[in-house]
């Protein structure tokens, strides 16, 4: 037998409510802050993820799925959606109709890690990203718009986590530093840190290795050899949230697993999810726009774990959405009326009234099990000394009601039945 992919999961009708509740109000919320959402493709050319996101992370390096068309073309699965976003605000000039641009997306991702509960290989993110603004006023409506769902999902053991990476200048200042401060430790890194060490020292920070974090814990913070402008963004962030009601921490070792970032980085963490803890990342990203080709604009953004969200709600017990139902069930109660049934059905179905009978010849009580299972509102008797006295029967399935019903007012039910 084929079976899906190691660490691909399929969504099952019973799962399905969940689903559709939480983009239901995503897309509510990301209207009620006004962002229009972007779809773009699956795949895209290899080289807009290196760029976009730096040859020496965890992503490009270890987790993309790469792989060449019949044309030779590099093509890679996203793993993540801020490059690809990027790609299409330049490539369609957004930046020139308007001069912020506040995107939404929900899409599945692929990455190539080894799995785990919460951790897939294609998984699903939400996210958001405005490009076109340096205020640190929108890096907060980031971390609310973030928080705020999450909130509204009815979780709560959430931690958030922010820092500043500062500007690229400050970065510059703050490698030597940390080059001086590691240098004479730098043989007791791990492999990867050791060439990290010489290619992009900061995602030393990355590294879950133990040993690793020991001597990365006490190296110079780089929140403490801020350029003034980042410090006074940050500032203005923490006020924010603390207008805001949003508790945080400051973490200075998030340096987040992707090379676009400056200045302001989050994550929203959840203590009901095991090993991955984080819900949602983010931060600002103020250089991308240049380095994938297109006219210098500041941005910020985050994403969120669909999945992640989901194991969260279920170990909080936090979502209790009911079982979608369909209005009327009709029953068949004597033989011979399956064509008068499937007309009655299709009356019902263009007044938008949602409805289903049987197809496979079950008997009353089989019937009334199935309408039972369906957890349908009303069931519908069609049959029996009613039906020749023209009559049908109408029985309210929450409270029990029977109701008699002309069959020369059926049009009376539709008001009835919504
Ligand atoms: P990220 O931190 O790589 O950021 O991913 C965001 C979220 O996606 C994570 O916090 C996690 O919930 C979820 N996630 C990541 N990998 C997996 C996985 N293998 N299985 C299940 N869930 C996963 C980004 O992707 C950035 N593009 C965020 C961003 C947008 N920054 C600025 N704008």
């Amino acid at each position: 037998m084929i079976k899906s992919i190691t660490g691909t999961k399929d969504i099952l009708p019973a799962d399905i409510a969940k689903w559709q509740y939480l983009e239901e109000l995503l897309r509510e919320t990301f209207r009620l802050f006004n962002y229009k959402e972007i779809r773009t493709p699956v795949f895209e050319e290899t080289a807009l993820f290196i760029r976009g996101i730096g040859e020496e992370t965890d992503i490009v390096g270890k987790e993309m799925y790469t792989f060449k068309d019949r044309s030779e073309t590099s093509l890679t699965l996203k793993p993540e959606m801020t490059a690809p976003v990027v790609r299409s605000y330049i490539e369609h000039s957004l930046g020139a109709q308007q001069p912020l641009t506040k995107l939404f997306y929900i899409s599945p991702m692929f990455r190539q890690e080894r799995p785990q509960a919460g951790r897939l290989r294609q998984f699903n993110q939400f996210g958001a990203e405005a490009i076109g603004s340096r205020s640190p006023l929108l890096d907060t409506e980031m971390i609310q718009l973030a928080y705020g769902i999450l909130k509204s999902l009815g979780l709560n053991n959430l931690t958030v986590k922010i820092n500043s990476l500062g500007t690229p200048e400050t970065r510059e200042t703050y490698k030597k530093l940390l080059k001086n401060y590691l240098e004479d430790k730098k043989s007791l890194l791990s492999e990867d840190s050791r060439r990290r060490f010489d290619t992009n020292i900061l995602r030393i920070f990355d590294s879950k290795i133990e040993s690793d974090q020991t001597i990365i814990k006490d190296a110079p913070k780089l929140i403490e050899h801020l350029d003034d402008e980042s410090k006074q963004d940050f500032e203005v962030v923490k006020n924010q949230l603390s207008k805001a009601g949003i508790p945080f921490q400051i973490d200075t070792a998030l340096v987040r697993g992707l090379d676009y970032y400056t200045k302001l980085t989050f994550e929203i963490d959840s203590g009901s999810v095991g090993a991955q803890t984080a819900l949602c990342g983010g931060g600002r990203y103020d250089l991308l726009i240049e380095t994938l080709g297109g006219k210098a604009a500041p941005a910020t953004g985050f994403a969120a774990g669909i999945e992640r969200i989901l194991l969260a709600c279920e170990n909080e017990k936090s979502l209790n959405i009911p079982d979608q139902s369909i209005d009327v069930y009709l029953i068949r109660v004597d033989s011979g009326l399956e064509d008068k049934i499937a007309e009655f059905a299709s009356v019902l179905r263009t007044q938008n009234i949602s409805c289903d009978y049987d197809y496979l010849n079950r008997s009353v009580k089989a019937q009334m099990r199935e309408a039972n299972k369906m957890n349908t509102k009303y069931v519908l008797f069609v049959g029996g000394d009613e039906y020749k006295k023209e009559l049908l029967k109408l029985k309210d399935m929450s409270s029990g009601v029977e109701e008699i019903i002309a069959l020369s007012e059926f049009n009376t039910l539709y008001a009835k039945l919504k």
